[in-house]
């Protein structure tokens, strides 16, 4: 429940906000090392529908989008306080959800409990730019109170390139992703695409999960999911903290905050480590 992780955070230090496991940051309040270390005790469920994304990538945007499709087209009433994460909930609280669960994820592919992929789980993975990924990541250690806050835009952007950030590396969570592009059981779409076209995603989507909805809820769900409908709505499902997880929505804001030699030093990485994949190319590099 988010009241409680601002009220948690209040009378914690910087230092205690983050802390390093298996070699990558976690946010202490989001990401419990107890709930990390018992990760493979969750049994994944064929029918789960489970979300992944870097962060900052559209995974709230997802996690309305999804609620709404397996609302409509279940019947299930779905929980919209508490964030679907497989990090965050105890297995004990997950277990006793009903099917179809909404899970999600912001961890590495390599450390995603490998029952989902023995059931075969489909899994929507939600990649975007990595200039404006890094822009709304700096946005979010700013403003929400349960990261370390105060690091100037320079050192976010080293710490950023070399993934010394909450839940790891942009590239290394990009790389994992794309050996995993041709899995059926698989979706990768881009922040890019759903704002192009919101309503092929909600169809896409939808069919991808085996889900069967209308053109009409199709359209419903899209109108319902808009930067500007979910944002005037988030102070309900977000305990207040909505601006900070609806916060500007456009692609294209890197271009208000990069220096050209910061754009040019994400452009050489980009290259070295994604050029000529179809992730990258996705990517639009
Ligand atoms: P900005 O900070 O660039 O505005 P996540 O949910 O993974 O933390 O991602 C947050 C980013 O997704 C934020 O980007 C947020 O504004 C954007 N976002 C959230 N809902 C959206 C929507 N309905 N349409 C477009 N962007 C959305």
């Amino acid at each position: 429940q988010l009241t409680s992780f601002m009220q948690m955070a209040e009378g914690m230090s910087d230092e205690e906000k983050i802390f390093t496991y298996n070699g990558v940051l976690y946010p202490s309040i989001m990401c419990p090392e107890e709930t990390l270390k018992r990760l493979d005790s969750i049994q994944a469920r064929e029918d789960d529908v489970m979300l992944v994304a870097y962060p900052k990538c559209g995974f709230n945007w997802m996690v309305g989008v999804l609620r709404k499709i397996i609302g409509e087209a279940t019947g299930k009433k779905m929980d919209s306080k508490t964030p679907p994460l497989i990090e965050f909930s105890a297995p004990e609280y997950l277990k006793q959800d009903p099917s179809p669960r909404l899970l999600g994820t912001h961890i590495h592919p390599d450390n995603i409990p490998a029952s989902f992929f023995e059931k075969k789980t489909k899994m929507l993975v939600v990649f975007r730019n990595p200039k404006d990924t890094l822009v709304s990541f700096y946005h979010f250690y700013q403003n929400n109170p349960v990261l370390p806050s105060g690091q100037s835009w320079e050192t976010f952007f080293s710490n950023f390139m070399s993934g010394e950030v909450a839940w790891g590396s942009y590239f290394e969570h990009a790389k994992a992703w794309e050996k995993r592009m041709d899995d059926p059981n698989i979706m990768v779409v881009t922040y890019e695409e759903l704002k192009e076209d919101l309503s092929m995603g909600v169809r896409n989507i939808s069919r991808f999960f085996g889900f069967q909805l209308t053109e009409e809820q199709v359209q419903q769900i899209a109108e319902g999911s808009t930067f500007r409908a979910m944002r005037e709505k988030s102070n309900d499902s977000h305990a207040g903290m909505g601006k900070v997880f609806f916060r500007k929505g456009e692609v294209g804001d890197w271009k208000n905050n990069f220096t050209p030699e910061q754009s040019q030093k994400m452009d050489e990485v980009f290259k070295a480590e994604l050029e000529g994949t179809r992730l990258g190319a996705k990517l639009n590099y």
